[in-house]
């Protein structure tokens, strides 16, 4: 089996279990392993799911998925397991290194005959890179030091209920410039949605992966703004963002990270900063009392539930489009 010789074998806009337009390439390892066409469509295939899920409760018959976890997980690897079960599939999960108690390529190549698609949790982005070259199977990246492509998906399709659309809107991420900001800010801008970043000095995102932004959001006719000031960032947002400020793997510099995000935390205040209908966004874990209050977590434009909930919406029109 080829995986990069998938056709596209429907139209957009039908949404039928056998009818679904496959992901070309197979693989989604980062943001823009989906084509717009096909990001658009999966959105409106996640509603369709969304409203109907019984339609699609044998889709994914005598399909599994295997999931290869190098960090803790409490969504997505429950939301991808659940995904699988509820479409009549089926996934086996092993947590720990890929690669040390046998090398990565025979992992891969063992996982293939026995699985139908792999979703990985991993540190280096090129391990799910070389899980995609070794295996036949579609890979899945479920969070990578240097992206989180489905929480993107899970986040725009949460933005769009609450506001209808999303072209023309303002996305405000304050904090890290890291794998969260980084699949957001690819995803908003070709969604047409501005995007500001509110970071401190040395933490920024990748610069390439800036620059591929920037390329995106002027097809699109998006802005982005990287500021130091989490105020002017906020400016006008009509969804505020943020995510921990040590992330996984980061632990170690959990210290003097707290010192320089100490004027990002999304309080009361700074939340005000933003327009009044504002939506406040986390892809979770919190850690309340740094990067966010309880008052905003809690408060009634928080969307961090809904969001959760999207993760199963989005995951299962991904593996929809990418296993059938
Ligand atoms: N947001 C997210 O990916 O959560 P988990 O780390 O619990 O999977
Ligand atoms: N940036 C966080 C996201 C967790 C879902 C991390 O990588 O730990």
């Amino acid at each position: 089996m080829n995986k990069h010789s998938v056709e596209v074998n429907a139209v957009a806009g039908t949404f039928q279990p056998d009818n679904i337009l496959k992901a070309a390439g197979s693989d989604l390892l980062c943001d823009l392993d989906l084509t717009n066409d096909e990001l658009g469509y999966l959105l409106d295939l996640a509603d369709e799911v969304k409203r109907a899920p019984k339609n699609y409760a044998n889709a994914m018959g005598g399909k599994s998925i295997g999931m290869l976890f190098e960090k803790p997980s409490l969504r997505t690897k429950l939301t991808f397991d659940l995904a699988m079960a509820q479409m009549g599939g089926s996934s086996v999960f092993l947590e720990g290194p890929i690669g040390v108690r046998e090398p990565l390529k025979d992992v891969a190549r063992n996982l293939d005959r026995w699985v139908n698609g792999i979703v990985a949790r991993v540190f280096a982005q090129s391990t799910v890179e070389a899980l995609a070259q070794w295996s036949s199977v579609p890979v899945i990246n479920a969070l990578s030091d240097a992206f989180h492509p489905c929480q993107a998906l899970a986040d725009v399709l949460t933005i769009r209920e609450r506001f209808g659309r999303l072209s023309g809107l303002k996305l405000a991420f304050i904090g890290d410039g890291n794998n969260v900001a980084q699949s957001l800010m690819l995803t908003a801008v070709r969604l047409g949605m501005d995007f500001a970043l509110g970071c401190p000095t040395g933490y920024l995102p990748d610069p390439d992966i800036v620059a591929q932004a920037e390329g995106l959001a002027a097809v699109s006719k998006a802005a982005i703004t990287i500021t130091h000031n989490a105020a002017e960032a906020l400016d006008g947002a009509h969804a505020v963002y943020t995510d921990v400020w040590a992330s996984m793997g980061q632990e170690q510099e959990a210290v003097e990270r707290r010192t320089a995000f100490h004027l990002y935390q999304v309080n009361d205040a700074l939340f005000a900063q933003a327009r009044p209908d504002a939506i406040f966004l986390h892809c979770l874990p919190a850690k309340r009392g740094e990067e966010v209050t309880d008052s905003v977590m809690e408060s009634e434009r928080s969307a961090v539930f809904q969001q959760a909930e999207n993760r199963l919406h989005a995951q299962k029109a991904l593996l929809l489009m990418m296993l059938t």
